[in-house]
């Protein structure tokens, strides 16, 4: 802009110019840029007192500068601009409005953008190059004074988002910390576990779960703001292969809080303030802050006695299993091979006469292979492996028909009580190893007591059902009715590692001479091979109760009359033994012929189909072991009968039947023979197969 003749200094105004294009290349912010606008307009217009305006978005001018007003305070001018607006000015410079005023108009781009007015006193009036004077200043002031607006409003939007950005995210964290805090006193009160949160740095106690406290045997306030001390004195924990307390600094939550350890499936021992021990299972780990530090701790833990249990009679069945199999096997080649020295030692002793001097020798050994095959029998009882001969028994009738024998053997300082149902409970079993039950129970019963004491029998139905079955996870129940048969003493009872192992064979506690550690051992045989359980309850000092559970039977299939003994059968038949063995079949043979038999010998099946083929002399009964090398026994029976399909055939072998028949070995009903076997069993049964035979025509 050219600029006319000035009356004023041009001078000045020029100063004033460069001043002021000094002063906006160097502002940052609108705020100064205006007030040095209004400034020099007052200065080089004379004027007391200036104001400068800018548009806002209504279209308005509001007051933002000022010059030599006191206490100005911004005002709004509404509407469009023109001769009213100016008109109305005055406030905006402040009282008394009788003044002349000069205003023109800020304009960027052919927009006006905002107006700078000065104000003279009423005594005083504008010189003629004031407007031109004013509109320089304003021309220069337009432009830098609409940037430096649009960069503040800019930066203030840009602050408005930012505030709203942080106000969000202020709000979000708040919400979360809220409803995380819902939800994590709704976990605390439901879930089933033990759950303690702690701060750092003394592991002091913030939260602990219901469960916990519960667990704990203590309320919220006996434990809410504990220190790792506090907590070690008023909750001992001890390891579980040591009985006195950990120190804090042990503990997992104080280790997970102080140290950030992680502790994964630790097992521990809480001494609750009742006196009793719990054991429990414990996870812990450090809380940390976003930054990494370690603001606190948490320490997970759950009640594991039933669990510890369960595994206990797991394990113990297991072993049990294991054993059984393995005595099993040994005892049955020892139990045969004493069947043979026994045999043989007798016709020894029968041909030897009373007055032989080697006599008392050979009875010494007799003896000692009875008590031998006495111990092998245990043991197959104890793997279940034994001949029962079950029958329907009256249980409570076969106690008291035993009460004297058992008074007996507990001696006269001990007392026997009998407290039997009242109606007979029927059992399906082997009367013989029932009373064998009774006596091995009786009998540790007395050992378990010192001079004086009391054992109990009781005898009650009781019914297994699911929820019986579940708290014993380590067997299968078979749920249904059962006689119980308890046997109660008043001894000093037994520790947790003499229980678990108290069915193993040959287990014992007592001096050498005193027990061999078979009676839980084939008690537990006889129990579980006649279709039951037992369980044992025992503490140190408590004394001890056994109970067998039997399955109920129906009354009605009476047990089979005892046969009285009578003089051993014999006969004039010839008998074809088969038997791999030697001396196995040796003893057969000479125990037939001691009956009066004719005996012809294989040692296989097939040798066996020879001799029959040959046919002279004829057989009337072929003995044949089951398992032998080659051919297999039933094969062999099956080609005889095809030419004599009369003939008898006894199977004998040390398996036990119902094993045999399983391995495809044997049909079901051939008749058969248990090794070891008495001459009795022998005789009978040969002599009833040849008898069966002849009653029917060839
Ligand atoms: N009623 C009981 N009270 C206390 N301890 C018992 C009782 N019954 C058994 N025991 C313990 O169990 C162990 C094993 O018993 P088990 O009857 O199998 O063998 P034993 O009595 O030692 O020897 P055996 O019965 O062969 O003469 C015993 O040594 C004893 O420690
Ligand atoms: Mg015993």
């Amino acid at each position: 802009m050219s600029l006319p003749s000035l009356d004023t200094d041009s001078a000045d105004l020029l100063r004033a110019l460069t001043q002021i294009s000094h002063a906006v290349s160097n502002a940052v912010s609108l705020e100064p840029i205006m007030q040095l606008a209004a400034q020099q307009a007052a200065v080089l217009l004379g004027a007391e007192r200036s104001v400068l305006l800018l548009t806002d978005d209504t279209g308005g001018l509001r007051s933002r500068a000022w010059h030599g007003v006191e206490s100005p305070s911004p005002k709004t001018f509404p509407g469009p601009l023109g001769e009213r607006l100016i008109a109305q000015l005055a406030p905006a410079l402040g009282e008394p409005s009788t003044e002349s005023i000069l205003a023109v108009p800020l304009v960027v781009r052919g927009r006006v953008t905002g107006l700078i007015a000065v104000a003279l006193p009423p005594e005083r009036e504008f010189s003629g190059s004031a407007e031109v004077i004013l509109t320089a200043l304003a021309d220069q002031m337009a432009a830098p004074v609409e940037n430096a607006r649009m960069a503040e409003e800019v930066r203030q939007a840009q602050l408005l988002i930012e505030n709203a950005r942080l106000h969000q995210a202020e709000r979000d964290a708040r919400h979360a910390a809220e409803g995380g805090r819902d939800v994590l006193s709704a976990v605390l009160e439901y879930i089933p576990e033990g759950i303690t949160i702690a701060e750092a740095p003394d592991a002091r106690i913030q939260l602990v779960s219901r469960f916990g406290l519960e667990l704990l045997g203590r309320t919220w306030e006996e434990v809410r703001g504990l220190s790792a001390e506090q907590q070690a004195f008023f909750f001992p924990m001890c390891r579980p292969d040591n009985d006195s307390p950990a120190p804090a600094d042990d503990l997992p939550l104080t280790r997970a809080t102080r140290d950030g350890t992680v502790v994964r499936g630790e097992e521990w021992v809480l001494c609750r303030p009742d006196g009793s021990r719990v054991p429990l299972l414990c996870e812990a780990g450090p809380i940390r802050d976003k930054a990494g530090k370690i603001t606190g701790g948490i320490m997970a833990w759950r009640e594991i006695s039933t669990h510890k249990r369960m595994q206990e009679q797991l394990a113990q069945a297991q072993r049990l299993q294991a054993v059984g199999k393995l005595t099993g096997g040994v005892a049955h080649e020892v139990n045969n091979m004493m069947t043979v020295v026994i045999g043989f030692g007798r016709f020894v002793l029968q041909q030897i006469g009373t007055g032989h001097p080697l006599r008392g020798d050979l009875e010494q050994m007799l003896r000692a292979a009875s008590r031998a095959a006495g111990i092998t029998q245990q043991l197959l009882a104890f793997s279940r492996q034994q001949v029962l001969r079950p029958s329907v028994i009256a249980v409570e009738p076969l106690v008291e028909n035993l009460a004297p024998l058992l008074r007996q053997l507990l001696g006269a300082d001990k007392s026997l009580e009998l407290r039997l149902s009242a109606e007979p409970l029927y059992v399906f079993a082997d009367a013989g190893q029932l009373e064998q039950v009774l006596v091995n129970l009786v009998a540790n019963a007395r050992d378990a007591m010192g001079p004086g004491g009391q054992v109990s029998i009781d005898t009650t139905e009781r019914v297994l059902d699911a929820t019986y079955a579940r708290s014993h996870p380590e067997v299968a129940i078979a749920p249904g009715p059962y006689a119980a048969l308890m046997v109660t003493d008043t001894g000093v009872g037994m520790s947790p590692s003499t229980l678990a192992r108290v069915f193993e064979p040959f287990y014992t506690t007592k001096a050498v001479g005193e027990g061999t550690g078979l009676g839980l051992a084939t008690v537990y045989g006889i129990v579980k091979q006649s279709g039951g359980y037992i369980w044992l309850y025992s503490e140190v000092g408590l004394g001890t109760t056994v109970k067998v559970y039997l399955p109920l039977t129906n009354a009605t299939h009476r047990a089979p009359v005892e046969c009285e003994r009578r003089p051993r059968p014999s006969g004039r038949e010839t008998i074809l033994v088969v038997e791999d063995e030697p001396m196995v079949r040796e003893l057969a043979r000479r125990s037939l012929e001691e009956l009066g038999y004719g005996v012809l010998e294989a040692d296989s099946a097939t040798a066996a189909l020879a001799l029959i083929e040959q046919g002279a002399p004829s057989v009337d009964l072929i003995l044949t072991d089951v398992v032998m090398p080659g051919l297999s026994a039933r094969l062999m029976a099956e080609a005889v009968h095809r030419s004599q399909p009369e003939l008898p055939v006894l199977f004998m072998s040390g398996y036990p039947g119902e094993d045999v028949v399983r391995r495809g070995l044997l049909s079901p009903n051939a008749p058969f023979l248990q090794k070891p076997f008495s001459l009795e069993d022998l005789s009978l049964r040969v002599r009833s197969l040849l008898d069966h035979a002849s009653e029917t025509p060839r």
